[in-house]
């Protein structure tokens, strides 16, 4: 039988955007533990454990947990739905970081703007969230020839998704956050282009 060589991964499905904000989430991590919420397979958990990072990581799908597990075993992952109360630390506190990459576009606005509230109250005064958000220009992943369930709101073979313009992302933090840092970026990360907000907020104290 003829095998095929392993073959790295094709620079293309790499995509370290978490790295470039490490140096941002590390003094607020030093005596703090970070959230990470809708973990995914646990790519980015994996990074933040590896940067020395007390990481509890939320994740809705048990597969998806079990391989979180896998990659990042110094991470706690906790099958648990976003919408459900927040764990605190185990130390006790508050969260000195929260990263949410490609997981607050799942529920109506009323209940995101209720979830990003749980999220900041979560957080000690000053730390940070970093998120990454569909941008209503991710038209190769759903921005466009859905059904629209409320304004950037699609169903996507019967699941909800929603894609945030820049109004959209200044309304969702115009209360308790300084935006620090807020991107368009692309993504080359699901082969075809990905259009998305990069954002990092401090919430206020
Ligand atoms: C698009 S993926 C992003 C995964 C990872 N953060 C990344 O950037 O690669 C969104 C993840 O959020 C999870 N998710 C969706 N709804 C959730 C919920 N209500 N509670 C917890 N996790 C949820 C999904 O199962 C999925 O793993």
């Amino acid at each position: 039988m003829r095998r095929l060589a392993r073959l790295p991964l094709p620079h293309m499905l790499h995509d370290p955007w978490l790295d470039r904000w490490l140096t941002v989430i590390a003094p607020h991590a030093r005596d703090a533990a970070v959230l990470e919420l809708g973990c995914g397979s646990g790519h980015d958990t994996a990074t933040l454990t590896a940067a020395g990072f007390d990481v509890i990581a939320l994740e809705i799908d048990p597969a998806s947990v079990s391989r979180a597990r896998m990659r990042a075993p110094k991470a706690q992952v906790l099958c648990r739905d976003l919408l459900h109360p927040l764990p605190s630390p185990i130390s006790g506190g508050k969260f000195g970081a929260i990263i949410a990459s490609l997981s607050l576009h799942y529920f109506p606005w009323e209940e995101t703007v209720r979830l990003v509230a749980r999220v900041r109250n979560a957080l000690r005064p000053s730390a940070v969230l970093v998120c990454r958000l569909n941008s209503t220009e991710d038209r190769h992943f759903g921005a466009v020839g859905h059904r629209e369930i409320e304004p950037n709101y699609y169903l996507l073979n019967g699941s909800p998704k929603r894609f945030f313009d820049e109004a959209a992302i200044d309304r969702l933090f115009s209360e308790g956050w300084r935006i620090q840092s807020k991107a368009h970026v692309i993504t080359h990360k699901y082969v075809l282009p990905k259009a998305l907000w990069e954002v990092v907020l401090e919430r206020d104290a």
